[in-house]
């Protein structure tokens, strides 16, 4: 049994304290523990009063959510909430650190509620799919309304101790820990029974409610929880919340919370839940690698990438040294961050006292010399291997010994740009994604010789910075834009035979992406895929097949760069950011479909969505089986924070396990036989095939 409560008398106050490091889950152990401690302190009469908190500066972040591949054992939480709300002596809540999802829902069962100025409160269940399963859908409405309870279960986001305390969920914010205050509050309420109730006995203020305001509100949320159940019945709860007698009302959570339960998207939604956490995880680490410790660093090169990159250290008050070739060149990037940090001003995010006190952590340079006291280099120069090369035999020279030199190449071979050093082990790929100080996935790229200590060293700066890290191995593009390769390719070849970027664009973001691959280049700039595309044909390692890219080399040759000329596979009407087919498009399509003797037909969507994701399933069938991604849940971790796959369908290794790998395989079999050819198009990888044929999973190779 892990996890358990820890009770002391103070001054006729029974403290309860849930001991479960690291975040006091409410496992079974502690809700054991809470039972017991409640009993004895309604059976003692030398306890006039009950506080709950926990141990290790939390009050406790939710359900133990390891503990959902089973029927969880009694007693259980909301029961253990219902006696919290019957008790016949005061419970207050004293909460440091955090409140999230049944740790709120605990603190919503009790009579008071007193919070540190530091702490966060929030019920993210919607995030894995779920509704709040412990009353939290009834008592929170109860106590902030309805309008602030749909905020805060629909976006799953944390509220802080201050926001917390206007709307009236908690009844007073101190400096500090919430202890002593609290058990001042339960031994004042203690002696005046009429001071306190329960929250379920209070009624919810519908005053602002009108007959619409609910449809109004699942419209204006409809975009963003695309695909999503629990989202539309938090709502229904809420509902009930303002017109059902408390204990209905749980009845309806209940019945809602499971229907969620059951959900594919919720299953999903855990996988990646999971995922995220294992992802940053590398089994072979030797236990006494110790991490660095990263005090300054540098970017080289201060163009869009660098910029990017150099603001998410100095947002967590990390000095950068700003290298570029000039002193112009870094004035310009230190412009660009500094607009992006002012963004934060207009937005009410930030002040201009800490917009100065950012943009005073860089150091703006051109010399090499002066990166001698830098922990960390991260280049971000062109995609030139040999630029790298001089860059890195540069910094080998000047960076002190420790000093790990990492590159943010998105396709050159990390161990080529180590063997440059004499230093490889302290080599590493960090491979940030654009826009770098938004998007929230970073490749750690480790090379053959990269050490321990570094990967342990980036692995814990990733999580310091918010990063989502995920382990790669070295090959072209690593995880994420190896597998965009078959996708692009695909998307490309049902243009010509037939399928309009319209269409292509639709059946992709009815599957659940913010947007298709015509949008997505456009919105990436279709010079800078043409680019890449000479690069690798100059290289040799692009197929000889003249339909490949045909169409999107044709609009760059037009000088159709997408968005930024406000025309790529769409026209957009000046200022817009709107997608508008273009007729000139669709002709260019059909010429050159014509002069490729590709006859042009009608594409289902199915077909649509097929041929743009099986080429990606299978080649990460490949990079899990050549060890270049770990696990599956790495690679779904990649395509859900770095290029908008649906994350309430798990990834696409996830997803295609659900469709069952036996019938992936016998589609990519079929393609295989009708559009396969000499480049290997639609070769199933040898995994794939094996899995299918012993009849299981890529989670459960
Ligand atoms: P960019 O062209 O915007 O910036 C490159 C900067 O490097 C320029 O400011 C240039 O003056 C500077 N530079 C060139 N040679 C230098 C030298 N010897 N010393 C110091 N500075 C030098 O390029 P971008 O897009 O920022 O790309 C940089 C790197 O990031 C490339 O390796 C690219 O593949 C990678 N990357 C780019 C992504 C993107 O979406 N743009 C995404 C992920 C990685």
């Amino acid at each position: 049994m892990s996890g358990k409560v820890e009770t002391h008398l103070l001054d006729g106050v029974l403290v309860l304290s849930i001991d479960s490091p690291p975040v006091n889950a409410l496992s079974h152990g502690v809700r054991v523990g809470i039972e017991e401690g409640l009993r004895a302190a309604m059976d003692d009469p030398s306890v006039d009063a009950i506080v709950l908190t926990g141990l290790h500066g939390k009050f406790s972040a939710g359900a133990d959510i390891s503990e959902f591949s089973a029927a969880p054992k009694p007693p259980h939480l909301p029961f253990i909430i219902d006696a919290m709300e019957e008790a016949t002596k005061p419970i207050v809540a004293a909460i440091d650190g955090i409140a999230l999802g049944g740790g709120l829902e605990l603190a919503l069962g009790c009579h008071a509620r007193v919070a540190s100025s530091a702490a966060k409160l929030g019920l993210p269940e919607v995030l894995i799919g779920l509704i709040p399963g412990a009353g939290g859908t009834q008592r929170l409405p109860r106590l902030v309304g309805v309008e602030q309870s749909l905020e805060i279960m629909v976006s799953g986001r944390p509220v802080n101790a201050a926001k917390a305390h206007a709307m009236g969920l908690v009844d007073e914010v101190v400096e500090g820990g919430a202890l002593d205050a609290a058990v001042q509050r339960a031994q004042q309420l203690a002696q005046v029974p009429e001071s306190w109730s329960s929250v379920g006995e209070k009624n919810v203020n519908t005053e602002d409610i009108t007959n619409s305001y609910y449809d109004n509100y699942m419209q204006s949320i409809a975009k963003k929880t695309r695909g999503q159940i629990a989202p539309g019945r938090i709502v229904e709860a809420v509902k009930g919340s303002t017109r059902l007698p408390l204990e209905d009302g749980l009845k309806l959570e209940r019945d809602l919370f499971l229907q969620c339960m059951k959900s594919p998207e919720s299953k999903a939604l855990q996988h990646v839940f999971f995922s995220e956490r294992a992802a940053p995880q590398l089994p072979s680490m030797d236990a006494s690698a110790q991490p660095r410790e990263i005090k300054k660093i540098a970017v080289i090169g201060a163009g869009t990438m660098g910029g990017g990159i150099a603001m998410n250290f100095a947002s967590r008050g990390i000095p950068v040294r700003m290298m570029d070739v000039d002193a112009q060149a870094v004035e310009r990037g230190l412009a660009v961050v500094r607009g992006n940090y002012a963004r934060g001003i207009k937005r009410g995010k930030m002040t201009e006292a800490q917009l100065e006190a950012l943009m005073g952590l860089f150091e703006p340079t051109t010399d090499y010399a002066e990166l001698a006291d830098v922990d960390l280099v991260i280049e971000a120069v062109f995609e030139d291997m040999d630029l790298k090369k001089r860059v890195f035999s540069e910094l080998d020279r000047h960076c002190k010994p420790g000093a790990i030199l990492a590159t943010n190449t998105s396709t050159l071979d990390v161990d080529e740009i180590a063997a440059s050093t004499q230093r490889p082990a302290d080599v590493v790929g960090l491979h940030f994604f654009s826009p770098a100080n938004i998007m929230r996935l970073l490749e750690i790229v480790r090379g053959a010789a990269t050490s321990d200590s570094v990967m342990a060293t980036v692995i814990k700066l990733a999580k310091h910075i918010g990063k989502v890290g995920v382990i790669s191995g070295v090959c072209y593009g690593f995880i994420g834009n190896r597998m965009l390769e078959g996708y692009a390719r695909e998307s490309g070849l049902l243009l010509l035979e037939g399928a309009s970027p319209q269409e292509i664009d639709r059946a992709i973001f009815d599957f659940g992406f913010p947007m298709g691959p015509m949008a997505m280049g456009d919105l990436a700039g279709i010079d800078v895929g043409a680019r890449v595309r000479e690069e690798r044909r100059k290289a040799g390692s692009l197929p000889d097949d003249p339909r490949y890219g045909v169409i999107a080399d044709k609009l760059n040759e037009l000088g159709r760069f997408g968005q930024k000329t406000g025309r790529g596979f769409y026209h957009y009407e000046s200022g817009s950011r709107a997608p508008v087919p273009d007729a000139e498009v669709n002709e260019l399509i059909a010429e050159q479909a014509q002069k490729l003797g590709i006859e042009q037909r009608a594409i289902r969507d199915a077909e649509i969505v097929e041929r743009c994701l099986f080429p990606l399933i299978n080649e990460g069938a490949r990079i899990l089986d050549e060890g270049i991604a770990l696990r599956p849940g790495d690679i779904d971790v990649v395509w859900i924070f770095g290029y908008g796959f649906p994350a309430y369908r798990g990834g696409p290794m996830y997803y295609a396990d659900q469709l069952g790998l036996d019938h992936v395989y016998e589609r990519i079999c079929h393609y295989s036989e009708t559009l396969g050819n000499e480049f290997g198009y639609w070769t199933p990888s040898p995994l794939l095939e094996r899995l299918a044929k012993e009849g299981k999973g890529f989670l459960e190779r």
